[in-house]
């Protein structure tokens, strides 16, 4: 059950590859979040002529999901043209962390194949809110 969610899962981040607006790296990547519910959020990466305002997949998927009030997740799905893993990028991982929580992070390469991590195994001694507020 859970294995073919996330399948699913994965299939819809490569899917989203093709929005992806990447006209200066070229890189294509998409990104789907399972929210607890079952609804799932999908992104892109998208990028800005002024480079640093691109933003991943990862954090358009997340934010579009908060924006909707919606709070509690099971799992990300990245998915890019790389042979390898694509995994997220530090500002991701620590949005994922503060965000998402404890969630898997499904990633996906180039042939479709996948590879799970967690959230603590993307950033293991992670700043968060329970030191803000001790
Ligand atoms: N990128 C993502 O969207 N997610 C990642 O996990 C890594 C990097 C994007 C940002 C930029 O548009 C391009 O990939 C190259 O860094």
């Amino acid at each position: 059950m859970k294995n073919e969610i996330y399948a699913q899962l994965a299939e819809k981040a490569v899917e989203m590859k093709k929005f992806s607006q990447c006209a200066y790296s070229n890189f294509h990547v998409g990104a789907a979040l399972l929210a607890k519910d079952g609804t799932v959020f999908t992104g892109c990466n998208i990028e800005s002529s002024s480079y640093s305002l691109t933003i991943c997949a990862e954090r358009v998927a997340i934010f579009k999901a908060i924006s909707e009030g919606v709070k509690e997740f099971d799992a990300i799905a990245i998915s890019s043209d790389y042979e390898g893993f694509c995994s997220p990028c530090g500002s991701c991982r620590q949005i994922i962390s503060d965000l998402c929580g404890s969630i898997d992070i499904i990633l996906v390469n180039n042939k479709n194949e996948i590879k799970i991590y967690n959230t603590a195994d993307m950033l293991p001694y992670a700043f968060g809110d329970d030191v803000l507020n001790s």
